[in-house]
């Protein structure tokens, strides 16, 4: 048999699948395009988890969307941050254009442009729908990462949170957080808490405060709060298709670990929702993190350790998840050897580190008779990546150099009136316009504040009380009973993971 037949034969062998699968191209030999050689995924091992890597401008995020898209087909919800903003042209059909059509030629299939079910979704809430969530929902660990918090001060969090949970006091905004750190530490509640976990200082708390007021001042606490987001509308479809939720973040760019906590938040929580699948078919749903190492950068052991047990224990639920970066050194070790499905794009060797990346990136490749694999990874062209996925038997296939299908929907933003368009007309859109307000800890805290100020004025100045109200007569009790409990789920399961409620008892002062 000749190198060419070969090389087709391996490459079918491992890569062809009797399931659904997203096609994303043909294999490179010797630079030449061999269109019989195809190179798939299967949505049976989408739950594997994914990196996909690469130099900028190699095509990393048309390979996303290409993801995205045959996905969305097959009828799986996919969920991807859209980082630059460059990915609601999904919703339309692409063009033709001779560049599009050689490629799909030299690969010998037909191109039919075609749009996607799209959902939008912002943290400013000004570029799709807002997503929110409770600070609860976030839990002390992700929010002492939002705060960027020293131990010390997020061991305070985790007591803050651990009371707030033990007075069924709800932590809905930042308003809540605030008065109860000020409760608790020069407020009444000082005394309490200095008896069951110790007391906070001042200097601790004053700090954590003002972290919390300059998040306030950066526009940003509307994240905080309800309607908090429903993981389940993440499972819409639309005549079958998977609907694409694309949480644009082009206006929170500069704040990568408020939106990156954000998602794991999401992923906790779906986490602690959905039930086992076991053994599926295909995904219920893919995560894609563009420009995943602002997710990594920076990051404390411990919560590295919350990312990777998520990644770990989420597959068992159906979920993939995909981290797209420039470099799969910005993953971390343990996380990256959780990564079944690799495409790595064109890497550049110009500097020293360059070099170390790549020598290391080669390192993690198996082993191939066909390619030198550095050789291949700094000459892939743009839209070419070296591919190595879990074939359905779950077994590491033949790495491929791969020249990859183009995107069927419009690579690029759609323009601001078809957004505004798409995002008007959306009922999720509508549904997350609305603020609530519930009584939370805020409102309970004030009351409780309230009361003991007005029993030590009974005391002294009964003659200068003035009327109270029947409504300022009902207990703070009753108050807790009443209130409306807005996601019932939220306060029961988001610990543990990323939440740290352990009911281990913080020792001496903080
Ligand atoms: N599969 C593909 N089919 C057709 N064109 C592609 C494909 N992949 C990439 N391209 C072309 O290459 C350009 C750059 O790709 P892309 O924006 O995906 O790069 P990137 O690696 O995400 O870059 P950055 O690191 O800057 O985000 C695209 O605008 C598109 O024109
Ligand atoms: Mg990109």
């Amino acid at each position: 048999m000749d190198r060419v037949s070969n090389f087709t034969e391996k490459i079918k062998a491992s890569y062809s699948t009797t399931g659904e699968h997203i096609y994303l191209g043909a294999a490179l030999l010797d630079g030449e395009i061999i269109s019989e050689a195809e190179v798939n995924l299967s949505l049976r091992m989408m739950n594997r988890h994914g990196l996909i890597a690469g130099a900028t401008g190699t095509g990393k995020t048309r390979t996303l969307q290409l993801l995205a898209e045959q996905l969305s087909a097959s009828g799986v919800t996919v969920f991807m941050l859209d980082v630059k903003g460059d990915l609601s042209g999904l919703n339309q059909a692409g063009f033709i254009n001779p560049r599009i059509e050689e490629r799909a030629a030299a690969l010998n299939k037909s191109y039919t442009p075609s749009g996607f079910p799209v959902e939008l979704y912002s943290l400013s809430g000004k570029k799709g729908a807002q997503m929110r969530a409770s600070v609860l929902e976030f839990g002390p660990v992700l929010l002492s990462k939002i705060l960027d918090l020293n131990q010390i001060q997020s061991g305070v969090m985790s007591v803050i949170f651990k009371y707030a949970d033990d007075h069924q006091l709800q932590l809905v905004d930042l308003n809540d957080l605030k008065k109860v750190i000020s409760y608790l530490s020069g407020g009444p509640g000082a005394a309490e808490i200095k008896e069951s976990y110790g007391s906070i200082s001042g200097s601790t708390s004053g700090t954590i405060l003002r972290k919390i007021v300059s998040i306030e001042q950066q526009g940003l606490s509307q994240i905080f709060g309800e309607k908090s987001f429903d993981i389940q509308d993440m499972f819409n479809r639309v005549d079958g298709q998977g609907v694409i939720s694309l949480l644009n973040i082009s206006d929170v760019q500069n704040q990568p670990v408020l939106f990156s906590t954000f998602l794991l938040s999401l992923l906790a929580e779906i986490f602690y929702t959905l039930p086992e699948a076991g053994d599926i078919e295909k995904p219920k749903l893919v995560f894609f993190f563009d420009e995943a190492h602002l997710l990594f950068k920076d990051s404390q052991k411990a919560f590295l350790e919350q990312i990777e047990t998520i990644i770990r224990l989420i597959r068992s639920k159906g979920i993939g998840v995909f981290f797209c970066t420039q470099s799969p050194m910005d993953i971390p070790d343990s996380v990256l050897g959780q990564l079944g499905n690799r495409i790595q794009h064109a890497l550049r060797a110009f500097t020293p580190n360059d070099v170390e990346a790549l020598k290391k990136t080669v390192n993690t490749y198996p082993r191939s008779e066909f390619y030198e694999i550095d050789r291949v990874l700094t000459s892939l062209g743009t839209g070419q990546a070296l591919i190595t996925v879990l074939n359905e038997k779950g077994i590491p296939t033949e790495v491929a150099a791969t020249h990859l299908f183009p995107p069927r929907a419009v690579m690029g933003p759609m323009s601001e009136a078809d957004c505004d368009t798409l995002m008007q007309s959306s009922p999720i859109y509508q549904k997350y316009q609305e603020v609530i307000d519930p009584i939370s800890a805020y409102d309970i805290l004030t009351r409780r504040i309230q009361e003991k100020m007005k029993e030590e004025s009974t005391d002294k100045e009964r003659e200068i009380e003035n009327k109270p109200s029947s409504k300022e007569e009902k207990s703070t009790f009753e108050e807790i009973i009443n209130a409306p409990i807005t996601r019932q789920i939220g306060t029961a399961i988001v610990r543990g993971l990323f939440g740290m409620l352990s009911g281990k008892k913080p020792r001496g002062r903080y």
